[in-house]
């Protein structure tokens, strides 16, 4: 019984130490996960907070990050000759330390940089350090990433002959201080293009680029083609085909309906020409034809001579030739 009590007293005991060292001490918050593209870089964001009412500057503040419970294997210090080899020129520390920012960069990411890797500081008073603080549940590891992220191209419609259209290419990535870039397989004037840079928490980031252009007939059946180029060199793209929705023309019809009337005035101006052409030689005819009547008439009447005919007919005969 007594054993059991002394245990809570202890357990008692040890929280109410720890509780007094979490509050009112420094606290860093590091994201504990985050993917790393291989030859690129990454920003590792890092905030801390230290006891209140104490004010320090940056130059008391000694930032080091270092790997996980290997104090003296620093990946970053000001001090560059402190740092390990491998790692020398390729971190560095873009958060502000005056705006308790303690945001790591690394470049020229290598496969076995996995970490963890821990962020730490050092009070330094008079060239001398005073205290040390290592946030040790304050720690990245990397996910390294081999093949770099493929864009997306996304578009709210399909493309209108003549009208215009609107893609979005977009990539993820996890490094701000050098953004991937998008390139696009089109010549198109700067303002076509909108780009914009989103950061989605948790280090995370979404590079976009929006290109606006007005497709035509000639871009049916082609490629749009955006292009991620990542700091270190490395690429990825996605093709979008293009299909080509064609504005409704009205020439099928304007044009057949335009050559049928033309047709139709000239082979009218022709019939009357014809016509007229054709008007004299049927009178002429007509003449001949005429005589021709008359010689007849007169042959039937000698020929009927005993009956020489009502005389109603013979002034038709003169009526009808002298109309001609
Ligand atoms: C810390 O600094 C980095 C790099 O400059 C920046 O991207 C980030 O927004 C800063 N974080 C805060 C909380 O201000």
């Amino acid at each position: 019984m007594d054993k059991q009590k002394n245990r809570m007293i202890l357990c008692l005991l040890m929280a109410a130490i720890s509780r007094t060292v979490e509050s009112g001490e420094w606290v860093a918050s590091v994201i504990s996960n985050l993917d790393a593209l291989v030859s690129s870089c990454v920003v590792v964001p890092c905030t801390f907070t230290h006891p209140e009412g104490q004010t320090f500057s940056k130059s008391q503040i000694r930032a080091i990050w270092h790997r996980f419970e290997k104090w003296n294997e620093m990946i970053y210090n000001v001090d560059n000759t402190q740092v390990l080899d491998s790692f020398r020129e390729r971190t560095k520390l873009v958060g502000n330390l005056d705006k308790n920012n303690c945001s790591l960069e690394i470049t020229g990411v290598r496969d076995h940089d996995t970490g963890p890797f821990c962020f730490r500081i050092e009070l330094v008073k008079e060239a001398e350090t005073t205290d040390k603080f290592s946030f040790v549940k304050s720690c990245v590891e990397f996910k390294m990433q081999y093949i770099p992220p493929i864009p997306e191209i996304i578009s709210s419609r399909k493309p209108i002959q003549g009208k215009p259209f609107t893609v979005t290419c977009s990539v993820f990535h996890n490094c701000p201080s050098f953004v991937p870039q998008l390139k696009w397989n089109r010549k198109i004037s700067p303002e076509g293009i909108i780009e914009t840079h989103i950061n989605i928490g948790s280090g995370r980031w979404r590079m976009e680029s929006i290109l606006t252009f007005i497709p035509q007939e000639q871009d049916d059946h082609t490629e749009l083609n955006c292009t991620a180029v990542f700091h270190g060199g490395m690429t990825s793209s996605h093709v979008l085909p293009i299909h080509i929705i064609r504005t409704k023309s009205y020439n099928y019809i304007i044009i057949p309906v335009a050559v049928a009337a033309g047709t139709t005035v000239l082979f009218g101006l022709l019939c009357i020409v014809v016509v007229k052409k054709y008007k004299n030689r049927i009178a002429e005819l007509q003449r001949r034809d005429g005589s021709m009547w008359n010689r007849l008439s007169r042959m039937s009447r000698r020929f009927r001579s005993d009956n020489p005919g009502p005389p109603a007919q013979r002034q038709v005969t003169f009526q009808k030739s002298s109309l001609l």
